[in-house]
Formats: structure tokens, C-alpha cells, sequence
């Protein structure tokens, strides 16, 4: 325990809140002492020498001394490896155990006693200690990984098999970005990084780490080329990152590395090489493609802790109608909760809540209701999930007890969503949520959090798990807690509303989570470096293949200056989530709150999210079809440009926007720096040629944005219909882009409809799949 959080620990006592949370952690601590035994004497072990191997297809099985290796190489060019006899399946990230092997790949001999797996994309090479790398087609080495190491109990089988240590080198120039949400990133620089979902228990700056969001997803990017690193395995874990040094031509280069130290679990890793747009099809491919979110979900959102009740709900929106300002949804906190209890209604507060969606939605405002996984002992809910199944809905511990946390409304009982059952019945329970009027749902604490004055805010580590019928304990289950949440929901939602595309966002999560909606960022701090760290968020989980995500605008726990406040809203205007989120103490987010100034640019703000959110649209279709985030980093297209590896404060908006937002204090002006081609200023029309360095204005209220000539984008005009925006393509060159219109709220996939665009004499003319002009298109940068 820390100063700081010894005097949080000693202030909690003074509240009924703190003491039970005080008892709930010494009650988990004696949980752990009983039901998870010290670790006894430990035997490391290393593979030893290669004694044999066999050919399997996309690979083979490589015999050493002390372990086996599988190596397989599957159709579209990943590879993947597992030691100890580690399989694809089961995963809970990996689709049916992944793609089919690549019929064409062989293992042979390799030189040095080693084999090696050639294919027409990548070639693995694994030496006879066990080393594993994974190399381009003309011999690059993208990933080496060393023989791995275990330490066995001495004494019988640890639960969940031994722990172990892997290290990867990576080429001195690599960039390391990804491992989920890093307040810390979106380049993840040398240092420790957790592999635990984590409620940083209030506020987060860049400083914060682990946050509610860890995955052992690496994209390494460097001159030889781009790959993701899985590490398919749910357990407790810690990675060190160490970027590389280039020795200058001296030949002495030091390569980065990635060293993973894991509490148990299958050693076992899948590897895509490809461009980064390679790499996100991959990987959607192998984890599922992401959750297409209704249209409505593309607009702007209030949210609030403390509404209070139906009268401020209306006063907030009607405050929105009043000035003009488009707003799609508001979010309900807990507090209109009976008693902050899951799937209840204040009805004091909120007296008919039906009445109030019925009433909103005639204003195309949606209601989206928060829903906590933890269920107060005794209640209603809590009863329905002791029927379910032979031992009920609810974490056990190794003695068969329920184990109860604090939370919100008290003591809480925590649904086991590893359990099939469980989550079938969870499911079901937002008809009663859908009955109330809302929309979409908004998942929180699923970390799971149960309040600790000190220590790990969650389950205790030996609580018991389902996990899909193999069992097993916290350390491996609590990492999946919100996937398995996450896809009760999805499936419950499909369940009672089949013709409708639920919308669910969730706090904590793991790898595969895009298949049922995207997050946010949990409760970042109203601070400066807590609008930079938003962005590294949505780049990091975008790169981790969860597209869709945005911050609390103006910060969750504070109260913003009225400059902060409006560059947040600038930034989350080009972000898919757009939504203002506060704390029931902090101050207000509503754009007309923070004087005449803020509300004109937030207006304007607002109405050019309005204008592009077809182009959110065609995003997220092609989010779906192509696995590749919205918010792309500005080195997305051109990896090998090492000065826009570095560069995080930008990034792309699909193919066609650079957007710059403003993340610094008093700034009037910033550098951006521009990919090759020209790009537009969409403010001010001037051509500016990349690659490049230039200086932009920024006057508060409109943070620079930049369109690539010759790109073509769907837009609202100012009558509601969707129209086309083209930006000219330099003289002599031709452009494009695909546009996919809103298919309705079901799950058709929308047609795709591609134009290109190029000059004709001297005029830019766009032109359909067909050769047809397309006329009514607003060109710009002629
Ligand atoms: C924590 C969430 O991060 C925050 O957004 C929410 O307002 C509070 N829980 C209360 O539900």
C-alpha cells in the first residue's frame, strides 16, 4: 500500500460505504488464503534440443527434449504457435480455432539444425533450442521469439499449468503500439505493462496503468514490415517493452524487445505480418469483425451522473432543441436505478420512464441505459440467478460460497458470464430494459469492480469460474469477465429484438470484444494530458481491433475551463463514440454552460459531426467488411515513414481526413505532419504537399483537419439528404472512395458504392461504378 492510498484507505473508514468495503477486502483476503495454496518449490525448464519433427498441414509438430512446439501457418498468411501441446482451441478470442491451414505451406530443413516453414507470405524458422521466428517472403526478420521458459511445480500440476516467461526481439526500429486501452500510449515506450483489467479507482491520466481495458495484442511497426502478436491467453500477466537502438551503420543495432511473463495458461501466440490494413483484416478474420452500431449511435450523446430524474433529462434536451443542437441519445447513470440496483427504475425520480423514451424518441433522441454486472444479495435479480443451473447464476469460491463484493448498491453477488447458462439468463434480463424505452446499453464495472480500500478493487484471485465447463479461477476468468458480459448482452439483445442491431458499449473488456460493440474511456481525468490520453486510448484499442470508442468529453470527474472543454469537444467530434459523460460531483457539460464563446464553436462543432456522419456511417460498415479502425494513426498507410510512427497527436479519419486536434493549452496554431500526396486545409482550401512538416491555424473552436486530394466522401447537406464531398486530385493523378449508406437499423451489410474522381479539361469530375457522372457533388480544392 502506497502513502496515497493509505490515507484513502484510513479516509474510507469514516464512511458506511468505505467500512463495507473494507470488510469486503478482508473478506476476499481470507479467500485467498484459503483457497489459493502458496506456490511450493519450482522447477524452471527451458524446450532443450530438437529430437524430431512432424509434418502437419501449414506446418508441423517440432519434438524437443522437454516440450513440443506446433507451428501452423493458415490461409491468408498468420501464423500460428503453441508449446506444450498449447492448440488454437479453445479461445475465447479465436473464431472456430481460426482460419484453415495454408495447404501449400511446408516445413523442410532448415541450415544450423533448424526447420522451417515456407509459405507464399511469411516463412517461420525455428531453430533446434526453440527460437521461433517469423519472417517476410524475401527473408526480413519481423518477430524472433526465444525458446520460452517455464517453472513447474515440483510437486504435482499447478491449475492452469505452469507459469512462463517469453521474450521477442524486434528490429531496432520498431514502434510497439496496441496491448488494449494505454493511457500511456498510443506508442508504448519502454517500461511494465499489466495484463489486467483494472478500475484505476477514480480518475486516469497517461500516468495510469494498467486501465479497465489490457489485451496481449502487440502491432509492432517497422521498416521491415508490420505485424501483430497474439498471445492467446486470458491470465494474469505483466510485458516488458524495450524499444530497440539502431547502432548508427556500426552493424551494432540492439533490437527492441517484448518480454512476457504469464501466471499460467497456454503458451501459444499467433503472429500477422501484412501492411496494417493486412493486419486488421487478419485479425478481424480471427477474432470476428466488429459490431456495426446503429446509426443513431454515430451522432452526439449527452450523458450524466445525476439527471436526478425526468425533469433535467427534459431540461438538458430541450436545452439541445432550443439552440439548434443536433443530439442523438441520452445516457441514464446509475442514478435512476431503485437503489443503484441492476434492471430496477427509480420511480420517484423517474416516474414513467416508457413515457419519457416514447416522448424523446418522437424527437429522434434515444435513451441509453448503464447496466452494472454486480447484483444486490437479495434482491429481486439476485433470486431469479440462484435458479439458474444446478449451483446458480454467481461466482462461487473453492468452497462453494457465493463470493460478495461492495458495490454501488451494497452487497453484491457477481454473475459468473463464463457460464453459458448464465449468460443465456442474463440476456434475457434486458427485456426488461427494452420494456422501459431504451435503445442501446452502456456496460460499466465489469472489470469486475467490488470497492477495496486498498489492494486489487475485484474478485479474489481464487474465486471460481466456469469458464465455458473446463473451470477454473479468477487469474484466468477475470480478464473475460466483461467479454462474457459483453456477449450476454449482444446475444440477449438479439434474442429479444432480432430485427435490430443492439448498441452496447462496455468498460473492460478483452480481444474479440469488437463482435459486440465498442467501449469507452472509463473515467478519464478533466486535464489536459487526460484529452491526450483519450486519443491514445481510441488509437491503441483501435489498432487492438475495437473500432468503435470516444472519452467522457470535458473529462469524467472534474470541472474543464471552457477552452479544455471546447478542444475536447473538437477532438471527439471526429471520434465514432461523441459523448459528454460527468460525474455526479463534477461540474456541467452542457456546450451552452460555459459561455457565449464555447456555445457558437461547440455549435459549430456539433453541426459538422452532423454533416459527416454519413461518412461514421461508411466507416463502420467498412469497419465491419475490412476489420480497419475509423481512427487510423497517420502512419497507417505509409509504416515505413518512421517520422509518422512518432507522431501522436493526429490521425486519420478512414482514407480521407487527417484531423490535428488541439492538445495543448493557449495554442492558436500547431505543426502537423502530412503523409506523401497533397492535402487539403478544409478550412481555409489551401494545398499542402506531403511528406511533410506544416504549421496550421487552430482558433479555439475549430481544430485543423485535413482532406487527401482526390479522396470522395459522403456528407449531409443542409436538406437531410446524403450527398458526395470530392477533393481534387492533383493534375495528372485520379482518386476515389467508397461510400456505404445506412441500411436501416437491421443487420443488412449495405451496398458498396465506389466513385472515382479525376480531372476532366478543367473541370474535377466524379463519376460511378457505371462511368456515370455523378452530378450535385460538391468539389473542393480547385
Ligand atoms: C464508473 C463509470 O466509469 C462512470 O462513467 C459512471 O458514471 C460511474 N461508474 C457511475 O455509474
Amino acid at each position: 500500500m502506497d502513502g496515497r492510498e493509505l490515507v484513502r484507505a484510513v479516509a474510507e473508514i469514516g464512511t458506511a460505504r468505505g467500512r463495507r468495503a473494507w470488510r469486503a477486502a478482508l473478506r476476499h483476503r481470507r479467500t485467498d488464503a484459503e483457497g489459493l495454496p502458496p506456490r511450493g518449490p519450482e522447477r524452471a525448464r527451458v524446450p532443450g534440443l530438437l529430437e524430431g519433427t512432424e509434418p502437419r498441414p501449414g506446418g508441423g509438430v517440432l519434438r524437443f527434449a522437454r516440450s513440443e512446439l506446433t507451428v501452423r501457418v493458415v490461409v491468408g498468411g498468420a501464423v500460428f504457435w503453441g508449446w506444450d501441446g498449447a492448440a488454437a482451441e479453445p479461445s475465447y478470442a479465436v473464431l472456430g480455432g481460426g482460419p484453415e491451414p495454408d495447404p501449400r505451406a511446408v516445413l523442410e530443413p532448415d541450415t544450423g539444425g533448424g526447420w522451417r516453414v515456407v509459405s507464399e507470405r511469411v516463412t517461420v524458422a525455428v531453430s533446434r533450442h526453440g527460437a521461433v521466428e517469423v519472417r517476410t517472403p524475401g527473408g526480413a526478420v519481423l518477430r524472433r521469439e526465444l525458446p520460452p521458459r517455464w517453472w513447474d511445480p515440483v510437486e504435482g500440476a499447478a491449475p492452469g499449468g505452469s507459469r512462463w516467461l517469453q521474450r521477442a526481439e524486434v528490429p531496432a526500429d520498431a514502434r510497439f503500439f496496441g496491448l488494449g486501452g494505454r493511457a500511456r500510449g498510443p506508442r508504448l515506450r519502454d517500461g511494465e505493462y499489466r495484463l489486467w483489467n483494472t478500475d484505476p479507482k477514480g480518475g486516469f491520466g497517461p500516468g495510469t496503468d494498467p486501465l479497465y481495458i489490457t489485451m496481449p495484442v502487440q502491432v509492432v511497426v517497422a521498416d521491415a514490415g508490420t505485424h501483430l502478436a497474439f498471445y492467446d491467453n486470458t491470465w494474469d500477466g505483466r510485458v516488458v517493452l524495450r524499444e530497440g537502438e539502431e547502432g548508427a551503420g556500426s552493424g551494432a543495432d540492439r533490437p527492441g524487445s517484448s518480454e512476457l511473463r504469464l501466471e499460467g495458461g497456454p503458451p501459444r501466440c499467433w503472429v500477422l505480418p501484412g501492411t496494417p490494413a493486412r493486419v486488421a483484416q487478419g485479425w478481424a478474420g480471427l477474432t470476428g469483425s466488429p459490431a456495426v452500431p446503429p446509426e443513431w449511435a454515430l451522432g452526439y450523446q449527452h450523458a450524466r451522473w445525476g439527471f436526478g430524474g425526468e425533469a433535467e433529462v427534459r431540461r438538458v434536451v430541450a436545452g439541445y432543441a432550443e439552440r439548434g443542437l443536433a443530439l442523438s441519445a441520452v445516457h441514464l447513470d446509475i442514478d435512476h436505478y431503485d437503489g443503484h440496483r441492476v434492471f430496477t427504475v427509480d420511480r420517484e425520480a423517474f416516474p414513467d420512464l416508457p413515457g419519457l423514451a416514447g416522448e424523446l424518441g418522437g424527437a429522434g433522441v434515444r435513451l441509453v441505459s448503464i447496466v452494472d454486472p454486480a447484483v444486490k444479495a437479495g434482491d429481486a435479480v439476485h433470486a431469479s440467478g440462484l435458479e439458474v443451473g444446478p449451483h446458480g447464476a454467481f461466482v462461487r469460491d473453492g468452497k462453494g460460497r457465493e463470493v460478495r463484493g461492495e458495490v454501488w448498491p451494497g452487497e453484491c453477488a457477481y454473475p459468473d458470464f463464463t457460464d453459458p447458462a448464465v449468460r443465456e439468463w442474463w440476456g434475457g434480463l434486458y427485456g426488461e430494459r427494452l420494456a422501459q424505452g431504451f435503445s442501446g446499453f452502456w456496460h460499466d464495472m465489469n472489470e469486475p469492480v467490488s470497492f477495496a480500500p486498498w489492494g486489487d478493487a475485484t474478485l479474489p484471485r481464487s474465486a471460481r469460474h466456469v469458464l465455458e465447463g473446463a473451470g477454473g479461477d479468477h487469474r484466468e476468468g477475470h480478464n473475460v469477465y466483461a467479454l462474457g458480459m459483453a456477449r450476454a448482452g449482444w446475444e440477449g439483445l438479439v434474442r429479444l429484438r432480432p430485427g435490430e442491431r443492439p448498441f452496447l458499449f462496455s468498460r473492460s473488456g478483452w480481444a474479440g470484444m469488437q463482435r459486440y460493440g465498442g467501449t469507452w474511456s472509463g473515467d478519464v481525468e478533466s486535464s489536459w494530458e487526460g484529452l491526450r490520453a483519450s486519443l491514445a486510448l481510441v488509437l491503441g484499442l483501435g489498432l487492438c481491433g475495437v473500432p468503435y470508442s470516444g472519452p467522457d468529453v470535458g473529462g469524467f470527474g472534474g470541472s474543464p475551463s471552457p477552452e479544455l472543454y471546447l478542444r475536447w469537444l473538437e477532438l471527439a467530434a471526429y471520434l465514432p463514440l461523441f459523448r459528454t459523460h460527468s460525474a455526479i460531483w463534477a461540474g456541467r457539460r452542457e456546450p451552452w454552460e460555459f459561455g457565449p464563446e464555447v456555445a457558437e464553436g461547440a455549435a459549430r462543432v456539433l453541426a459538422e459531426r452532423e454533416r459527416l456522419r454519413p461518412y461514421f456511417v461508411t466507416l463502420s460498415h467498412l469497419a465491419r467488411r475490412t476489420g480497419a479502425p475509423y481512427v487510423r494513426p497517420v502512419w497507417w498507410g505509409a509504416p515505413e515513414d518512421r517520422r509518422l510512427r512518432d507522431c501522436e497527436d493526429a490521425f486519420l479519419l478512414g482514407d480521407a481526413l487527417l484531423v490535428a486536434p488541439v492538445l495543448e493549452c493557449g495554442a492558436d496554431r500547431r505543426a502537423v505532419r502530412l503523409p506523401r500526396g497533397r492535402w487539403y486545409d478544409t478550412a481555409t482550401g489551401a494545398a499542402h504537399e506531403g511528406p511533410g512538416q506544416v504549421l496550421l491555424d487552430a482558433p479555439l473552436g475549430r481544430a485543423p483537419v485535413l482532406a487527401r486530394a482526390g479522396s470522395v466522401l459522403p456528407v449531409r447537406r443542409g436538406d437531410g439528404s446524403v450527398g458526395l464531398e470530392a477533393w481534387a486530385p492533383a493534375r495528372g493523378r485520379t482518386g476515389g472512395g467508397v461510400v456505404v449508406r445506412d441500411p436501416g437499423p437491421g443487420f443488412e451489410a449495405g451496398e458498396v458504392e465506389r466513385y472515382t474522381v479525376r480531372w476532366a479539361a478543367e473541370a474535377v469530375v466524379v463519376e460511378d461504378e457505371g462511368g456515370a457522372v455523378v452530378s450535385g457533388v460538391e468539389v473542393r480544392g480547385v
